[in-house]
């Protein structure tokens, strides 16, 4: 165990690496790992480094306020949790203590289709309604029964993620012999685990049961990653095109946005096809590495359709000053991804209320040191495209 530096974790960065701490090693890079050789992935953190804000001085700011509206819905600030696959792996019942993290704050909190724990689990946790994300399946009558659930627990948004026609090839995840059955593999994830009493206990013993909460009478093995990787390999439908989102709107009557664009063309289509909004994003780095961060993406997409659809985004947002360049930039909000999972790892729902507080003060301070006071007062104007050293 190294030198402890910092005895309360603040950042992303902090809880991210208490997690490594807690988590079998092969957990740990599950989520923190991206596709290939995870260009995208530090492009999307590079990304926001890159962009320079403009200090304001002398305009009064004593009435500074975060709040917003995501999806029609009032929220604290604008920022949701992004669906993350098998969260309750990384902490007991994990997506409970998550959707209570963002309840807490005042934030939606949004659960994945292969979330560990299911809609109605996640329903009960929560005192607000949150938004569900949806992969397209082979079969439309499970892909129904999903939404008819989605809908009776007052899920009002949600997210069709469409950059996921095949799996991304993650190299962490096969180095830790992740997604294989071999002996040698068995091996080093059951030495992982021996190696992480805390995890066992709290997850592997008392976090159970472990399947696809919301699938969970479909997937054969879902503890197991290679045998999710081949069920989704068998049943996510790769033949999507803009014509089943035309029918995905005829049967989901809430709102509906369209994750995974990049391009504006793309996200012309999603609005013509009937879509409430996009989130520009690259699946945090996971899908095809070598595309552009999300952040440079966003402009392009904000410019297209921004006029008639709320536009959003994620991918590399680490601190309340990268939500207010995001917002600068167009974004009606943003979802993070791997902050929230490090801090559940790292603590369970306090940490991820914690951090989620850390997120509101910065972006509480950004706004009041660019001089606005609103969140709709935040424009491109913040930016500062003429530093010498951008
Ligand atoms: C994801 N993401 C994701 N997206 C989705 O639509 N459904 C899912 O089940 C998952 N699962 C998932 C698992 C893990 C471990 C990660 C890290 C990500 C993508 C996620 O919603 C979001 O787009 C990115 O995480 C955003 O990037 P950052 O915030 O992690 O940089």
């Amino acid at each position: 165990m190294g030198r402890t530096y910092n005895v309360i974790p603040v950042a992303p960065a902090d809880y991210r690496r208490r997690a490594e701490q807690r988590l079998p090693r092969f957990l740990f890079d599950y989520i923190d790992g991206g596709a290939n050789a995870e260009i995208t992935l530090a492009a999307n953190t590079s990304g926001f480094r890159d962009i320079v804000l403009r200090q304001r001085v002398m305009r009064d700011v004593s009435n500074i306020d975060t709040s917003t509206v995501l999806s029609g819905e009032q929220a604290a600030m604008p920022v949701i949790l992004a669906p993350v696959g098998m969260a309750g792996m990384m902490a007991r019942r994990g997506e409970t203590q998550a959707v209570r993290a963002a309840n807490a704050t005042g934030v939606p909190f949004t659960l994945s289709t292969v979330g560990i724990c299911d809609l109605v689990e996640v329903k009960n946790a929560a005192s607000k309604p949150f938004w569900f994300q949806l992969y397209m399946m082979r079969d439309r009558e499970v892909v129904k029964d999903l939404l008819a659930r989605a809908e009776s627990v007052g899920c009002t948004t949600l997210a069709f993620t469409v950059d996921l026609a095949v799996t991304g090839l993650r190299h962490r995840d096969l180095r830790n012999g992740a997604l294989s059955q071999s002996v040698r593999a068995k091996a080093v994830k059951a030495w992982e685990i021996a190696r992480h009493p805390h995890w066992l206990l709290d997850v592997a013993v008392q976090g159970k049961p472990h399947g696809f909460g919301n699938l969970s009478d479909r997937v054969p093995d879902p503890t197991r990653l290679e045998a999710f990787t081949a069920w989704v390999a068998s049943q996510f439908d790769t033949s999507v095109t803009w014509k089943d989102i035309e029918w995905l709107r005829s049967v989901w009557k809430g709102r509906l946005l369209i994750k995974g664009v990049l391009e504006p063309d793309d996200a012309r289509a999603a609005v013509e096809a009937g879509a409430d909004g996009v989130i520009v994003s690259n699946h945090g780095g996971r899908q095809l590495d070598g595309v552009a961060s999300s952040i440079s993406k966003l402009p392009g997409v904000v410019a297209a359709i921004g006029d008639r659809a709320e536009v959003y985004m994620d991918g590399g947002v680490r601190s309340g000053v990268d939500v207010f360049k995001a917002v600068a930039l167009g974004a009606q909000g943003v979802l993070i991804g791997r902050p929230w999972v490090w801090a559940l790892a790292a603590g369970g729902e306090r940490a991820v209320t914690d951090m989620l507080a850390v997120m509101r003060q910065e972006l509480r301070i950004a706004m009041a040191l660019s001089g606005v006071n609103r969140i709709d007062e935040i424009g491109r104007d913040a930016i500062d495209t003429a530093a010498p050293f951008a």
